[in-house]
């Protein structure tokens, strides 16, 4: 029996089979669809902001990129954008996923406190607090940032820049990683300033004060590689205080948070994390990884 929601998108879009909601932003809400018997997935919003994000969609088409389907106008409210639906969950989520979370209870008030040297990173917003990955864990670190590397690379070579890559616009599954939701991704010739917009926590410091580039998405996939190694962003905290703090300090050494850290992804996220956009590191950094 279909909820009220999914009633209403069915007689919107009759040629669509509406299973359930898979996800939802400020702006849009994505939903697991069925057309001619090919599971998808369907972004339904806003016409304009939804042919916005098809156009850059099909511009960036390659691999690593979710690749888009079509374009379905409904109203300027509701329209939907169709793509393929994608396995993987949340970048950090999925990396993630084998170490051990240390139970609340176990570390007891002391938590707050746990010297970092330990090797235990406190995490933001009171969630659990992590080990650093083990081998297979950091195994696959290296490949899924070498997939993501690539993904990266390719929509720049295409003239696109995303700018909202963040942990929720990646999906890991155990092999591939996908690229998702360019809402705020612009052409790289047209490129103007909008750090207002982006996800804080991954966003580039110089964002606030000139137009993005390539350089404005390394930050980002150095923000969410630190996050996968050690459980937490590199400038935590309160968005505008954070936003503050990258403006004007270095990050942490990941080395620093998590005694296991490897050097060369150590080096790989500071060098993706220079405060200057010019002095900052992308792809050709990821060379040190391993089998590259
Ligand atoms: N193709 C897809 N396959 C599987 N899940 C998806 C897909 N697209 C989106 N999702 C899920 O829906 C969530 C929201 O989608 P998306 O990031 O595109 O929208 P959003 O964050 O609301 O974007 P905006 O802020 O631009 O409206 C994603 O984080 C993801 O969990
Ligand atoms: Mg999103």
């Amino acid at each position: 029996m279909l909820n009220e929601e999914l009633q209403t998108l069915r007689g919107t879009f009759p040629k669509l089979e509406w299973e359930r909601e898979i996800g939802r932003g400020e702006h849009s809400r994505v939903y697991a669809v069925t057309r001619d018997g090919s599971p998808l997935a369907a972004k339904v919003g806003a016409l304009e902001a939804l042919k916005h994000e098809y156009a850059m969609l099909r511009r960036a088409t390659g691999k690593g990129i979710v690749p888009v389907h079509d374009m379905i106008e409904g109203s300027a409210q509701k329209s939907a954008l169709l793509m393929s639906r994608g396995q993987g969950v949340d970048f950090v989520d999925g990396l993630r996923k084998d170490v051990d979370a240390i139970p609340d209870e176990s570390l007891g008030g002391l938590r707050r406190n746990l010297p970092i040297a330990f090797g235990y990173a406190q995490q933001d917003e009171g969630r659990s607090a992590y080990r650093v990955l083990n081998e297979t864990g950091l195994r696959r670190l290296r490949h899924c940032a070498r997939a993501l590397a690539e993904a990266v690379e390719h929509l720049h070579q295409a003239g696109v820049l995303h700018l909202d890559l963040s942990r929720q616009n990646v999906l890991v599954d155990d092999q591939e990683v996908m690229v998702i939701d360019f809402g705020l991704a612009q052409f790289r010739d047209a490129a103007t300033s909008t750090s207002d917009l982006c996800v804080a926590a991954y966003c580039a410091p110089e964002r606030s004060e000139k137009p993005p580039n390539e350089a404005s998405d390394w930050y980002s996939v150095g923000a969410l590689l630190f996050e996968a190694l050690v459980g937490q962003v590199p400038f935590p905290g309160e968005a505008s205080r954070a936003f503050v703090e990258k403006m004007t300090l270095s990050p942490s050494d990941p080395r620093d948070l998590c005694a296991g850290v490897p050097d060369d992804l150590a080096e790989l996220c500071l060098s993706l994390l220079a405060r200057s956009p010019r002095e900052r590191g992308g792809v050709q950094e990821f060379r040190v990884l391993a089998g590259w």
